[in-house]
């Protein structure tokens, strides 16, 4: 599986961690930024990977800034995002069964590393249920159209 990320400021720490971690897992990625610690704004970022996603370029992106929330905002404006934000194991796990989230979110100024990693990995390999939840994730797309 190939994997966008990208983070603001708030999360660019974590993400270089995270880099190295899907490094280690050979997981190939792309980084949209942001390249440095520098301020910036989270919805850019999330655009970007939301964008990546949407086009089918990626089938699954991670979005860190310093909660995991305002990615997660930002990311749910574009039609055909699931993002979730998962600070804890069991959101990460319930996310991909119930949700068939394509994007995690995470906060850099709530988890520690070892715990980031742990979610991803059971963010990954947690496969959707479907079956009942894909209805309701039909019924989730056919709001987005129906504004
Ligand atoms: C940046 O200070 C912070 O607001 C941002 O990283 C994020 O936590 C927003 O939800």
């Amino acid at each position: 599986m190939h994997i966008v990320i990208g983070s603001d400021h708030g999360g660019y720490r974590l993400k270089e961690v995270v880099k190295e971690y899907l490094l280690y897992l050979t997981i190939p990625f792309e980084d949209m930024g942001a390249h440095s610690q520098e301020s910036c704004d989270y919805p850019d970022i999330a655009k970007l990977v939301a964008e990546k996603i949407i086009s089918g370029e990626y089938l699954r992106g991670i979005l860190i800034c310093g909660s995991g929330i305002g990615m997660s905002i930002a990311a749910n404006r574009f039609p055909g995002i699931r993002a979730a934000v998962c600070n804890d194991l069991f959101s990460a796990q319930m996310s991909r069964k119930h949700n068939d989230s394509n994007i995690l979110t995470m906060g850099e100024r709530f988890i520690g590393d070892g715990l980031a990693m742990e979610i991803i990995s059971v963010w990954l390999n947690t496969p959707f249920e479907g079956g009942r939840h894909m209805r309701r994730i039909t019924m989730i797309d056919s709001m987005l159209t129906r504004s």
